[in-house]
């Protein structure tokens, strides 16, 4: 099938921008184009300074994963680099699946060398000689530009046997998704990778550990690793000085929903709300929104009233939220809340992968739950006892992120936006 058409970019080709400078301005089938557009100066740098002053750059930079769980990944480098176990391997997550995320999907479309090229400096820091790339069978566009991307870079010794004369060994293969949303969990990549079913594994160990086949890993989001790039040519403290000293460099955010002019932006971390739904043509004198989704489905609620809090990942904490992968739904009051929270619901349930017990039947119960909230049949306030009593019990005790946080958004909206009115928390058998 034809792929939907490609995803806005408003600040497209911007040279004061870090990420998106090159969307829309290098032709992502031309390695020639994107050399002239800076391309491959950042491998360069890392292959004369060597891996462990990659790693310290890395670490220098605060840079922490932007797939959602914002991890250090200086850390996660050292912790696999310094495995004495071989093979290691270094994977790129490009499953980009979480509802309202589409960012993995501009860079990989638009800039896709840069993707190939920074996952041959993770390989090059982490002592692997192979990656591997899984992305997402919905992207058909973003997969052919990386197939030919690896193509080429292999013609031009960007890729295989000693790298641009360096004696470092490296190769790339891709792996399709066949549409399962828990494959982007990396443990799940693994297994997929491996021939297995697609089911997440309990941690620890970690990836750093036993990732792979069994050995050391470092797995790393597609805009994470678009940020080794800066990091190699600016040094890590200049990076550090973009954004603020805890949220550190640009972040892409995913603006979609009730704003003039949605897709994907960038901005330095501590930007304010407000200020990236000005770049999506809200107006100042525009009403404010009824709610903001931060961080998607696993994220939480804003308040219309709440727009000045700083996107860094300590603000969004602070206001209730998480800022995940980048997801900024705005929702206007024309919009269902209890209908938006049943289609969450659902879509966990769907999603969910059925191993283990408090996800597989939690989202089944968490969905009825809602859907009698949301039509009025059942008793309120029971209901809203057992989301408590369920949501609690799938935080605690899942196996993976998925049943871990399948109450996050559905709990922001009861708590914070009172969309199925007040609360007073009885147990379960109080409210009975
Ligand atoms: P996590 O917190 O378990 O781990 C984050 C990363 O840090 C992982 O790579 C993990 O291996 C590593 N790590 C954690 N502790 C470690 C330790 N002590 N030593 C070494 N490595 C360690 O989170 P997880 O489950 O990987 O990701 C959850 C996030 O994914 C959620 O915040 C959600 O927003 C996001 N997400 C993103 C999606 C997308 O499409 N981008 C889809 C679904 C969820
Ligand atoms: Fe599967 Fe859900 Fe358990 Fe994760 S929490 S392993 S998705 S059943």
């Amino acid at each position: 099938p034809e792929p939907p058409p490609a995803a806005a970019v408003p600040q497209a080709g911007d040279p004061g921008l870090v990420l998106l400078r090159r969307i829309g301005v290098v032709d992502p089938e031309s390695l020639d184009d994107y050399r002239a557009n800076g391309g491959y100066a950042a491998l360069r740098a890392a292959l004369a300074m060597g891996p462990s002053a990659v790693i310290r750059e890395v670490t220098d930079s605060g840079l922490v994963g932007r797939g959602g769980a914002a991890f250090p990944t200086g850390r996660k480098w050292e912790g696999t680099a310094r495995r004495p176990e071989t093979p290691r391997y270094v994977v790129c997550n490009a499953d980009e699946s979480e509802p309202g995320t589409f960012k993995d999907r501009v860079l990989m479309e638009g800039d896709p060398f840069a993707v190939i090229e920074a996952l041959t400096i993770a390989g090059y820091a982490n002592g692997a000689a192979q990656g591997y790339l899984y992305i997402r069978g919905e992207y058909p566009r973003a997969l052919s530009r990386l197939e030919n991307a690896i193509a080429k870079a292999r013609g031009r010794n960007l890729l295989g046997r000693d790298i641009l004369g360096s004696g470092f060994d490296f190769d790339i293969e891709i792996r399709r998704g066949a549409g399962a949303y828990i494959c982007g969990e990396e443990t799940a990549i693994f297994n997929s990778i491996e021939g297995l079913r697609g089911e997440p594994r309990s941690k620890p160990p970690f990836p750093v550990e036993r990732g792979l086949f069994g050995r050391p890993t470092a797995i790393n989001n597609v805009e994470t690793l678009a940020n080794v790039l800066p990091i190699m040519l600016m040094g890590g403290p200049a990076y550090a000085a973009i954004g603020t000293g805890r949220s550190t460099g640009p972040k892409l955010f995913c603006v979609s929903g009730a704003v003039p002019r949605p897709g994907v932006f960038e901005v330095p971390f501590g930007a304010t709300l407000r200020e990236l739904l000005e770049l999506a043509g809200l107006g100042a004198d525009a009403p404010a929104p009824r709610a903001v989704l931060l961080g998607g489905a696993a994220g939480g609620f804003v308040r219309g009233d709440e727009l000045d809090i700083p996107l860094t990942f300590e603000g969004a904490r602070e206001a209730g939220a998480t800022l995940g992968s980048g997801v900024v739904l705005v929702l206007d009051d024309s919009v269902d809340l209890g209908a938006i929270l049943v289609r969450i619901a659902a879509f966990f349930r769907d999603e969910s992968c059925g191993q283990c017990v408090p996800c597989r039947v939690g989202t089944v119960r968490q969905e009825e739950a809602l859907l009698r909230l949301s039509r009025g049949t059942g008793t309120r306030r029971t209901d809203l006892a057992l989301l408590r009593e369920v949501g609690q019990a799938m935080r605690d005790a899942s196996i993976c992120g998925l049943g871990q946080t399948a109450w996050n958004a559905v709990e922001s909206a009861i708590d914070r936006l009172g969309v199925f009115g007040p609360d007073d928390h009885p147990t379960l058998k109080e409210a009975r």
